[in-house]
């Protein structure tokens, strides 16, 4: 045999001489859950080790990741109930607690990537990403809420916005309108093909932002989001994207996507952005509290792969054990 592979694996040093794919703190983007009210720390039963938290704790929360070498924060608010309306309009009032929250994040720690959420579903009373009427999920009408949306989000300081609500259009109308208002610099990361998975539940809980059980509602998301079996639509919606001016693209979820996280990757020149979601991650935390895997290997081998499909950016609720890792 002239040809022995292992002799490349033989030692760590050489095995990290030749190692091709490396995931480091600039690739990660930390989901965060903020709540209404003070000294809040509440965790998320279906995701353990995530936690609900109110603004002054997650300042506290932001410090800690900015000293594990973290420095991008995507938050997600949970509205309560007395908030919700069918058309979402607490999304742009000047008095929600969401807006404040970034106000004070970007003010106490400026040089930070904050990335916000822009959809309906936390702030809905029918638990959607869009309006909901005759059972309908519209469409343009919904535009006009997350434009608004977009603007308020622009003026409390976040850097990027999250379209995550997969509306026809929605990428260029966010753009025009930022830019009508002169957020010209604020950056737009497109949910590009987000599937109608079933690995968002954990994230439901944690916001309290399921479809509600009401026959006259779909209980699912299927006309919007994509259809886990297809794979050419994710062109469409990423020729789409690029067209209406997103800055970053992204498949969401990750790991029963890789291979449209490669195909986006090799046809599309933008960064390309990752979701790991919440699902995903309550499985590999249940199969290791039970033992059946080792949280320490199982994890980064996780991200690991995201990123060796093609995700320049992974957004992941391991973000921070993984650089509190010793490595
Ligand atoms: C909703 C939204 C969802 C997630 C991010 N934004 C859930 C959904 O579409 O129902 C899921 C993220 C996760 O599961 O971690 N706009």
């Amino acid at each position: 045999m002239n040809q022995r592979p292992r002799r490349n694996r033989k030692s760590n040093s050489i095995r990290r001489l030749i190692s091709e794919t490396r995931v480091t703190n600039d690739d990660l983007i930390y989901p965060l859950f903020l709540t209404e009210g003070t000294n809040i720390k509440e965790e998320i039963s279906s995701l353990p080790g995530n936690y609900r938290w109110s603004t002054d704790r997650m300042l506290k929360e932001i410090e800690e990741c900015i000293k594990l070498g973290l420095h991008s924060f995507m938050v997600f608010p949970k509205i309560s109930d007395q908030h919700k309306d069918k058309k979402g309009t607490y999304s742009y009032d000047d008095n929600n607690y969401y807006l404040k929250a970034a106000k004070q994040i970007k003010k106490e720690f400026p040089d930070i990537t904050l990335i916000s959420d822009v959809a309906l579903d936390p702030y809905n009373v029918d638990g959607h990403d869009g309006i909901v009427e005759n059972g309908r999920i519209l469409n343009d009408e919904t535009l006009e809420i997350l434009g608004k949306m977009s603007i308020a989000q622009a003026e409390a300081g976040f850097d990027i916005l999250g379209p995550s609500d997969m509306m026809d259009g929605r990428i260029g109308f966010i753009r025009e309108e930022l830019d009508d208002h002169g957020y010209e610099d604020i950056s737009i990361m497109s949910y590009t093909a987000k599937y109608a998975s079933a690995f968002y539940g954990p994230f439901r809980d944690a916001l309290d932002s399921a479809p509600v059980l009401d026959p006259s509602i779909p209980n699912d998301k299927k006309t919007y989001q994509m259809d886990p079996a297809n794979k050419r639509e994710a062109i469409i919606e990423a020729d789409l994207d690029v067209d209406e001016g997103a800055d970053f693209l992204m498949v969401k979820p990750a790991l029963n996507y890789l291979d449209v996280i490669h195909l986006i990757k090799e046809n599309y020149d933008r960064p390309l952005a990752a979701y790991h979601v919440s699902g995903e991650c309550a499985m590999l935390i249940a199969a290791c509290q039970r033992g059946w895997l080792d949280y320490n290997i199982a994890m980064p081998e996780t991200l690991l792969s995201i990123k060796r499909a093609g995700a320049d950016v992974i957004i992941s609720y391991f973000a921070k054990d993984f650089m509190g890792q010793a490595r």
